[in-house]
């Protein structure tokens, strides 16, 4: 097939090349499109290298046929190829987006575009036929919808996370301090009444007692991993530092922190986020790294965030296969998509691991996010 470059025949005059060569010659050169005639009835009449791309048949292979061996099975059964044929007809052209079939029996999306070709007496002599290969295009866009649904799904859970961190601390929490309180009073009185010998009894009510305390302590720290109320009452930083605090006396791991946060530049919705990928890394050296020391930085101005978490634990190989339930690393890559930003991981077999998010700002997110705040 012929792939002259346009300077092989721009400047020569119309003696030396035909106007309908040069027009061969320009539809040969187009690659990113399917470019070619059928006959009036449908059958294919002629053919360009970018047909063969996106197609995959040769010239040979497909003049002569009928063009209907383009269309998924469903489309020929409803009789797609001859409306459409029947409306460029009608009205010139006729524009349409949908599943087409390759040579391989593969599928592309393609956007085709037919129109009706006349002689200077108006009588129909076939149809220009342009297809475009959409395919990656819609990939993008199915995956942005994807992107879109999975941030309203995090939204909903983090929602209903802080309803149940809520009644743990409100109602829960509560009842417990209650029960504590009851059981001091009757026991501070019963302390004065009973004789010497019930008092073994009464060192088991105090051991309840302090299993009631554990058990109030516990409560807090389930509401608090579902919903950290100092998220919403200090702020990124303080909540930050918070978890670093508690996660050195759960663990015994030094973390340090080096943190400029402005959360007005940030929004509500990158701040719960940003606290979820620190709180998922955290667990992460927890459970992994064997660490001595995690530092974990954050600063932003208006127009960028960084985020860092790094450990001198005993690090992995990011690109090795991770096990099919393993979310976490996923979970924040998704999160940090969902703001414009990117997600990477480095670590290397015995060198720690250091989680970097890099997030554009201000962060444009999906409309129907706007308005649920946090
Ligand atoms: N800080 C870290 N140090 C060492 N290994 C890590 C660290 N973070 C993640 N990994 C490795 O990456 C894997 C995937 O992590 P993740 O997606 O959070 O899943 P999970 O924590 O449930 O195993 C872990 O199983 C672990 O092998
Ligand atoms: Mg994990």
């Amino acid at each position: 097939m012929q792939t002259a470059g346009p300077t092989s025949w721009v400047g020569r005059n119309d003696s030396d090349i035909a106007i309908a060569d040069r027009y061969r010659l320009l539809i040969d050169a187009v690659r990113d499109y399917a470019i070619f005639m059928l006959e009036p009835a449908g059958y294919v009449a002629s053919w360009n290298p970018g047909a063969q791309r996106i197609k995959g048949y040769s010239s040979d292979e497909i003049v002569g046929q009928h063009f209907s061996v383009f269309y998924t099975p469903d489309d020929i059964a409803s009789g797609k190829p001859k409306y459409l044929l029947e409306v460029a007809a009608l009205h010139g052209r006729i524009e349409d987006e949908g599943w087409r079939v390759r040579k391989d029996g593969s599928r592309f999306w393609a956007n085709v575009v037919i129109t009706a070709v006349r002689d200077d007496q108006g009588s129909l002599v076939g149809f220009a036929k342009i297809t475009r290969d959409l395919t990656e295009r819609r990939r993008l866009e199915e995956l942005e919808h994807a992107h879109a649904a999975s941030a309203l799904v995090q939204q909903a859970r983090e929602n209903e996370q802080r309803r149940i961190a809520r009644e743990l601390h409100d109602d829960l929490g509560q009842r417990i301090a209650a029960l504590k309180m009851a059981l001091s009073i009757h026991g501070a009185e019963l302390e004065n009444a009973l004789p010497t010998q019930l008092h073994a009894e009464l060192e088991a009510i105090a051991q309840i007692g302090a299993q009631i305390d554990a058990l109030a302590v516990a409560v807090r720290r389930v509401a608090a991993d579902l919903r950290p109320t100092m998220l919403d009452d200090l702020g990124l930083e303080a909540a930050l530092e918070w978890l670093a605090e508690d996660f050195e006396s759960r663990y015994g791991v030094s973390v340090k922190c080096r943190l400029k946060v402005s959360e007005p530049d940030l929004g509500a919705f990158a701040t719960t986020a940003l606290f979820r990928v620190v709180q998922e890394a955290l667990t992460n050296v927890a459970r992994h790294a064997h660490a001595h020391r995690v530092t974990i930085e954050l600063e932003n101005d208006a127009k960028l965030c960084r985020l860092r978490i790094s450990d001198d634990g005993v690090g992995f190989d990011p690109r090795s296969a991770s096990r099919p339930d393993a979310f976490g690393l996923i979970g924040m890559r998704e999160r940090i998509l969902q703001l414009g930003g990117l997600l990477t991981v480095e670590g290397r077999p015995g060198a720690g691991v250091t989680i970097s998010a890099d997030i554009r700002l201000p962060v444009d997110i999906h409309p129907a996010l706007a308005s649920t705040g946090r």
